[in-house]
Protein backbone atom coordinates (compact mmCIF):
# COMPACT_ATOMS: atom_id res chain seq x y z
CA UNK A 1 0.00 0.00 0.00
CA UNK A 2 2.05 3.20 -1.31
CA UNK A 3 2.18 5.96 1.59
CA UNK A 4 -0.17 8.80 1.87
CA UNK A 5 1.46 12.25 -0.11
CA UNK A 6 1.96 15.19 2.47
CA UNK A 7 0.81 17.74 0.87
CA UNK A 8 1.90 20.84 2.41
CA UNK A 9 0.09 23.03 -0.62
CA UNK A 10 -3.35 21.96 1.25
CA UNK A 11 -2.18 21.07 4.88
CA UNK A 12 -0.93 24.00 7.70
CA UNK A 13 1.25 26.06 6.50
CA UNK A 14 5.21 25.36 7.29
CA UNK A 15 7.90 27.01 7.43
CA UNK A 16 8.41 26.94 3.37
CA UNK A 17 5.26 29.34 2.44
CA UNK A 18 5.31 31.18 -0.57
CA UNK A 19 2.74 33.98 -1.69
CA UNK A 20 1.68 35.10 -4.97
CA UNK A 21 3.22 38.01 -7.01
CA UNK A 22 0.68 40.55 -7.52
CA UNK A 23 1.61 40.50 -11.15
CA UNK A 24 4.25 37.36 -13.13
CA UNK A 25 5.36 39.96 -15.00
CA UNK A 26 6.77 41.54 -12.44
CA UNK A 27 9.15 38.33 -11.24
CA UNK A 28 13.01 38.99 -11.93
CA UNK A 29 15.42 36.57 -12.30
CA UNK A 30 19.33 36.91 -11.79
CA UNK A 31 20.79 36.19 -14.60
CA UNK A 32 24.73 34.69 -14.97
CA UNK A 33 26.93 36.88 -16.23
CA UNK A 34 28.05 34.11 -18.59
CA UNK A 35 25.28 32.12 -19.82
CA UNK A 36 22.28 34.92 -20.05
CA UNK A 37 18.53 34.22 -20.42
CA UNK A 38 18.52 34.10 -24.26
CA UNK A 39 21.41 31.60 -24.27
CA UNK A 40 19.41 28.90 -22.10
CA UNK A 41 16.05 29.72 -24.19
CA UNK A 42 18.59 28.89 -27.41
CA UNK A 43 19.27 25.67 -25.68
CA UNK A 44 15.39 25.07 -24.96
CA UNK A 45 15.02 25.51 -28.67
CA UNK A 46 17.92 23.30 -29.86
CA UNK A 47 16.71 20.39 -27.93
CA UNK A 48 12.90 21.10 -26.94
CA UNK A 49 12.34 17.66 -26.18
CA UNK A 50 15.19 17.51 -23.05
CA UNK A 51 15.25 20.75 -21.18
CA UNK A 52 11.92 21.78 -20.29
CA UNK A 53 12.28 25.07 -19.10
CA UNK A 54 12.07 28.19 -20.65
CA UNK A 55 14.92 30.31 -17.85
CA UNK A 56 16.86 28.59 -15.23
CA UNK A 57 15.20 28.31 -11.80
CA UNK A 58 15.25 31.17 -9.62
CA UNK A 59 16.98 31.88 -6.36
CA UNK A 60 13.93 31.36 -4.82
CA UNK A 61 13.18 27.75 -5.83
CA UNK A 62 16.81 27.40 -5.26
CA UNK A 63 16.98 28.71 -1.77
CA UNK A 64 13.63 25.94 -1.58
CA UNK A 65 15.42 23.35 -2.71
CA UNK A 66 17.97 23.84 -0.51
CA UNK A 67 16.33 24.22 2.75
CA UNK A 68 14.60 20.47 1.88
CA UNK A 69 17.55 18.55 0.47
CA UNK A 70 19.41 18.76 4.40
CA UNK A 71 22.90 18.99 3.09
CA UNK A 72 24.62 20.01 6.22
CA UNK A 73 25.14 16.14 7.12
CA UNK A 74 25.26 14.57 3.33
CA UNK A 75 28.17 12.45 2.79
CA UNK A 76 27.45 11.46 -0.84
CA UNK A 77 25.08 14.49 -2.64
CA UNK A 78 23.97 14.22 -6.77
CA UNK A 79 22.72 16.65 -8.70
CA UNK A 80 20.77 15.35 -12.05
CA UNK A 81 20.18 18.18 -14.50
CA UNK A 82 21.84 21.15 -13.20
CA UNK A 83 21.46 23.06 -16.13
CA UNK A 84 23.83 26.41 -16.38
CA UNK A 85 24.19 25.44 -12.16
CA UNK A 86 21.84 27.64 -10.23
CA UNK A 87 21.86 24.69 -8.11
CA UNK A 88 24.71 23.56 -7.66
CA UNK A 89 26.45 26.98 -7.08
CA UNK A 90 23.70 26.64 -3.70
CA UNK A 91 25.05 22.97 -3.17
CA UNK A 92 28.81 23.56 -3.08
CA UNK A 93 28.35 26.78 -0.47
CA UNK A 94 26.39 23.85 1.72
CA UNK A 95 27.73 20.94 1.22
CA UNK A 96 31.11 20.29 3.52
CA UNK A 97 34.87 19.44 2.24
CA UNK A 98 34.56 15.91 2.47
CA UNK A 99 30.69 15.41 0.77
CA UNK A 100 31.23 13.53 -2.22
CA UNK A 101 29.51 15.31 -4.97
CA UNK A 102 29.11 15.65 -8.66
CA UNK A 103 26.40 16.39 -11.32
CA UNK A 104 25.49 14.51 -14.50
CA UNK A 105 24.02 16.87 -17.35
CA UNK A 106 22.66 15.75 -20.50
CA UNK A 107 23.42 18.58 -22.76
CA UNK A 108 27.08 19.81 -23.57
CA UNK A 109 26.60 23.06 -23.18
CA UNK A 110 25.25 23.09 -20.25
CA UNK A 111 27.70 21.20 -18.06
CA UNK A 112 30.34 23.30 -19.50
CA UNK A 113 27.80 26.74 -18.26
CA UNK A 114 27.76 24.55 -15.20
CA UNK A 115 32.01 23.79 -15.10
CA UNK A 116 32.34 27.82 -15.54
CA UNK A 117 29.96 28.69 -12.82
CA UNK A 118 31.42 26.62 -10.42
CA UNK A 119 35.03 25.03 -11.24
CA UNK A 120 34.65 23.35 -8.01
CA UNK A 121 32.25 20.30 -9.44
CA UNK A 122 32.78 17.55 -10.65
CA UNK A 123 30.04 17.96 -13.84
CA UNK A 124 30.27 14.20 -16.40
CA UNK A 125 28.29 14.92 -19.28
CA UNK A 126 25.98 11.70 -19.14
CA UNK A 127 22.20 10.75 -18.49
CA UNK A 128 20.57 10.61 -14.90
CA UNK A 129 20.13 6.88 -15.64
CA UNK A 130 24.03 6.33 -15.06
CA UNK A 131 23.92 7.32 -11.38
CA UNK A 132 25.15 3.74 -9.82
CA UNK A 133 28.02 3.96 -12.16
CA UNK A 134 29.36 7.20 -11.52
CA UNK A 135 28.38 6.70 -7.64
CA UNK A 136 30.91 3.18 -7.80
CA UNK A 137 33.26 5.46 -10.09
CA UNK A 138 33.62 7.78 -6.23
CA UNK A 139 33.08 4.84 -4.74
CA UNK A 140 30.53 4.65 -3.12
CA UNK A 141 27.17 2.25 -3.63
CA UNK A 142 24.46 5.23 -2.28
CA UNK A 143 23.82 8.43 -2.04
CA UNK A 144 22.28 10.91 1.41
CA UNK A 145 20.67 13.58 -1.12
CA UNK A 146 19.61 13.80 -4.87
CA UNK A 147 18.87 16.89 -6.40
CA UNK A 148 16.93 17.00 -9.30
CA UNK A 149 15.56 19.24 -12.30
CA UNK A 150 14.99 16.91 -14.84
CA UNK A 151 12.15 17.35 -17.20
CA UNK A 152 9.41 14.69 -15.69
CA UNK A 153 7.07 15.80 -17.50
CA UNK A 154 8.74 15.06 -20.92
CA UNK A 155 10.00 11.83 -20.14
CA UNK A 156 7.62 8.71 -21.12
CA UNK A 157 6.19 6.92 -18.04
CA UNK A 158 8.15 3.58 -18.72
CA UNK A 159 11.79 5.57 -18.64
CA UNK A 160 10.19 7.75 -15.22
CA UNK A 161 9.17 4.27 -13.68
CA UNK A 162 12.91 2.99 -14.77
CA UNK A 163 14.78 6.03 -13.31
CA UNK A 164 12.74 6.48 -10.41
CA UNK A 165 13.21 2.66 -9.35
CA UNK A 166 16.77 3.18 -10.05
CA UNK A 167 16.96 6.74 -7.47
CA UNK A 168 14.94 5.12 -5.36
CA UNK A 169 17.55 2.27 -5.09
CA UNK A 170 20.55 4.48 -4.64
CA UNK A 171 18.84 6.45 -1.87
CA UNK A 172 20.61 5.47 1.26
CA UNK A 173 18.13 4.99 4.07
CA UNK A 174 16.99 8.24 5.30
CA UNK A 175 18.01 10.02 2.36
CA UNK A 176 16.51 12.57 -0.15
CA UNK A 177 15.30 12.76 -3.45
CA UNK A 178 14.57 16.43 -3.93
CA UNK A 179 12.38 17.87 -7.17
CA UNK A 180 11.11 20.53 -8.91
CA UNK A 181 7.82 20.02 -10.63
CA UNK A 182 6.32 23.26 -12.58
CA UNK A 183 3.19 24.39 -11.27
CA UNK A 184 0.80 22.45 -14.35
CA UNK A 185 2.49 18.95 -14.34
CA UNK A 186 -0.47 17.75 -12.95
CA UNK A 187 -2.48 18.96 -16.58
CA UNK A 188 -0.72 16.79 -18.74
CA UNK A 189 -0.38 13.10 -18.63
CA UNK A 190 3.38 12.50 -18.32
CA UNK A 191 3.07 14.75 -15.35
CA UNK A 192 0.34 13.05 -13.57
CA UNK A 193 2.23 9.83 -14.27
CA UNK A 194 5.80 11.07 -11.97
CA UNK A 195 3.65 12.68 -9.24
CA UNK A 196 1.33 9.66 -8.70
CA UNK A 197 4.44 7.39 -9.01
CA UNK A 198 6.82 8.67 -6.25
CA UNK A 199 4.36 6.85 -3.46
CA UNK A 200 4.86 3.81 -4.96
CA UNK A 201 8.95 4.13 -5.24
CA UNK A 202 9.56 5.92 -1.92
CA UNK A 203 8.15 5.74 1.47
CA UNK A 204 7.41 9.34 2.23
CA UNK A 205 6.27 12.05 -0.37
CA UNK A 206 5.86 15.62 0.76
CA UNK A 207 5.82 19.10 -1.55
CA UNK A 208 5.72 22.34 -1.09
CA UNK A 209 3.73 25.27 -1.82
CA UNK A 210 4.04 26.88 -4.94
CA UNK A 211 7.13 29.09 -5.46
CA UNK A 212 5.41 31.76 -7.34
CA UNK A 213 8.63 33.46 -8.28
CA UNK A 214 9.90 31.98 -10.88
CA UNK A 215 9.28 31.23 -14.60
CA UNK A 216 6.98 28.67 -14.48
CA UNK A 217 5.63 28.59 -10.58
CA UNK A 218 7.18 25.34 -8.93
CA UNK A 219 6.77 23.08 -6.71
CA UNK A 220 9.19 21.36 -4.68
CA UNK A 221 8.56 17.50 -4.00
CA UNK A 222 10.77 15.68 -1.18
CA UNK A 223 11.12 12.22 -0.89
CA UNK A 224 12.38 10.10 1.28
CA UNK A 225 13.01 5.94 2.44
C1 LIG B 1 14.48 22.28 -16.45
S1 LIG B 1 16.20 22.27 -16.80
C2 LIG B 1 16.82 22.70 -15.19
C3 LIG B 1 18.15 23.38 -15.22
C4 LIG B 1 18.64 23.93 -13.88
N1 LIG B 1 18.86 22.91 -12.89
C5 LIG B 1 17.72 24.96 -13.33
O1 LIG B 1 16.94 24.63 -12.41
O2 LIG B 1 17.76 26.09 -13.80
C6 LIG B 1 16.46 20.51 -16.92
C7 LIG B 1 17.90 20.09 -17.11
O3 LIG B 1 17.97 18.65 -17.13
C8 LIG B 1 18.84 18.23 -18.19
N2 LIG B 1 18.47 16.86 -18.56
C9 LIG B 1 17.38 16.46 -19.27
N3 LIG B 1 17.34 15.12 -19.35
C10 LIG B 1 18.42 14.66 -18.65
C11 LIG B 1 18.91 13.36 -18.34
N4 LIG B 1 18.28 12.26 -18.76
N5 LIG B 1 20.04 13.25 -17.61
C12 LIG B 1 20.69 14.37 -17.16
N6 LIG B 1 20.26 15.62 -17.43
C13 LIG B 1 19.15 15.77 -18.15
C14 LIG B 1 18.61 19.28 -19.27
O4 LIG B 1 19.65 19.30 -20.21
C15 LIG B 1 18.51 20.54 -18.42
O5 LIG B 1 19.76 21.09 -18.16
Amino acid sequence: MPPPVIDQSRTAPGSITHRPLAGQSKVRQKIEPKFNLLDFARQTMKTPGSIGAIAPSSKYVANSVMSLANLDNAKTVVELGPGTGVFTEQIIKKIGSDTTFFALELNKVFVQATKDRCPQAEVYHDTAQSIRHYLNKHEADHCDCIVSSLPWTIFDPEDQNILLETLSSVLAPGGSFVSIVYLGAKTRRRGRHFIDSLPTHFNTVYKTKTVWKNMPPTQIYRCGN
